[in-house]
């Protein structure tokens, strides 16, 4: 069989690597993939949000599946357009990837189906949403409705903050058509969980929790990124807890899709917190998390590529999801300076140990030679017995990756370890 993936981050190496498991598996085509993943498949360079150089390619190679693991792609209408030609894929349809590519649909969704989430309003005027802030609960969470690459969610400790938010998705258009339409709602607070799951559109079957670090800086200190580092499992997510979310979060979500004529098939990323008024959703994602994929892929046991040809046919029922039960630690190192501006160009240096437990991000090969080319370069895993060992022994590989002017978190899995 020969699989196109569409991506080329971290999360879509560690996709490769366990698609590549399955004995059945000849070529696998990366769209675009990058330069640290050029020995293990064929790096087309094609852009993920290129979708008639993707639908090009499909046509002219023979592709037997389609991986779409990014929310653009999958938002704008990847996995219809291949349909179309005939090609089965992995990921939901436009219709049901807008559960993560509107806010407001995801929330009216919720309201709608009594699927327990922050208490909201949504805004298309721009006096209307300043007027409600000038009585709102203070502090207060203001949403871009669109994609806004992670960065349209902003928590407002004061008025004014948030009345600047507002103004700037608003007005100023900071995230273009995404921030024309905001959500502002209660902020929410407690530890949070993330859910990654298979779905065929009628059966929901989680995959291992985890738990992302987003800040930049130690002690969840500094700006959001797309996330610095995860653990698998995460401590907080029991199993009475992992219970009660499957009867009111995760089958009423599955069932609510269906029910709007919007069936989800694919990975169904739910991100929860633990509020003291129960469990809440924080938000939908269409996709695989990332990094949360490079911890919960090592520790699924049963075979991927045969999970995701059930969630595409129907028979997720009838297939087995079988993690293990050990701990994995996944962490990031990232160019100095990330999220905000950082030099990139910088040779990077894996020791053979290392490379094999590393998934390559923002690197390209260039003469020869890989170097840095983005924010978050490397995510390093490893799987232990304890999630204690699993940290030690993820920061022992990583000193094994080298590049000038990196940094990392020092603290992933800290805040697990004290649950
Ligand atoms: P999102 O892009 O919706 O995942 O939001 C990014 C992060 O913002 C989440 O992981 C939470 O840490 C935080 N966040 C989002 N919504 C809320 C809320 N209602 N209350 C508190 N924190 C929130
Ligand atoms: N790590 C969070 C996300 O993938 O959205």
């Amino acid at each position: 069989m020969n699989i196109m993936i569409i991506g080329g981050g971290g999360r879509e190496h560690a996709i490769l690597r366990a698609i590549k498991k399955n004995s059945q598996v000849e070529t696998v085509y990366m769209l675009p993939g990058n330069g640290g993943m050029a020995e293990e498949a064929v790096c087309t360079g094609i852009g993920a949000t290129d979708l008639d150089g993707i639908i090009a390619f499909a046509k002219e190679n023979p592709v037997d599946y389609a991986v779409v693991a990014p929310d653009d792609p999958l938002v704008m209408g990847c996995v219809d357009r291949l349909n179309e030609i005939g090609i089965p894929c992995f990921g939901p349809r436009a219709n049901a990837a807008i559960i993560e590519g509107s806010k407001a649909f995801s929330k009216d969704l919720m309201k709608k189906y009594q699927i327990p989430t922050a208490a909201y309003e949504i805004f298309q005027d721009l006096d209307a949403a300043l007027n409600y802030l000038d009585t709102a609960p203070i502090p207060t969470v203001v949403k871009a409705d669109g994609l806004a690459l992670g960065k349209g969610v902003i928590i407002a400790m004061t008025r004014e903050e948030a009345k600047r938010a507002v103004t700037e998705m608003m007005a100023d258009h900071k995230f273009g058509k995404s921030g024309s339409t905001v959500v502002i709602e209660e902020f929410l607070e407690g530890p949070e969980v993330s859910v990654l799951s298979f779905t065929d559109g009628k059966v929901v079957k989680p995959m291992v929790s985890s738990m992302d670090h987003k800040r930049a800086k130690d002690n969840d200190k500094g700006l959001n990124t797309g996330g610095m580092g995860t653990v698998a499992p995460n401590p907080y997510y029991t199993d009475a807890i992992a219970a009660e979310f499957m009867e009111t979060i995760f089958l009423p979500t599955i069932r609510a899709m269906e029910a709007e004529g919007r069936p989800f098939c694919g990975c169904l990323y739910f991100g929860l917190m633990l509020t003291k008024d129960g469990p809440k959703v924080i938000e939908y994602n269409c996709r695989f998390g990332d990094p949360e994929t490079q911890v919960v892929l090592p520790l699924l046991e049963s075979d991927l590529l045969t999970i995701m040809q059930a969630t595409t046919n129907g028979t997720l029922e009838e297939t087995e999801v079988k993690f293990s039960p050990r701990n994995a630690c996944c962490v990031i190192t990232a160019s100095a300076g990330y999220p905000e501006a950082y030099q990139k160009g910088y040779p990077i240096v894996m020791t053979e140990e290392a490379k094999a437990h590393t998934y390559v991000a923002g690197a390209k090969i260039s003469d020869g030679v890989l170097v840095t080319n983005g924010g978050r370069v490397t995510g390093t895993t490893a799987v232990a017995d304890t999630l204690s060992e699993a940290i030690k022994e993820a920061y022992r590989l990583a000193d094994g990756v080298k590049f000038e002017n990196s940094y990392r978190r020092s603290d992933i899995g800290q805040r697990a370890l004290k649950a």
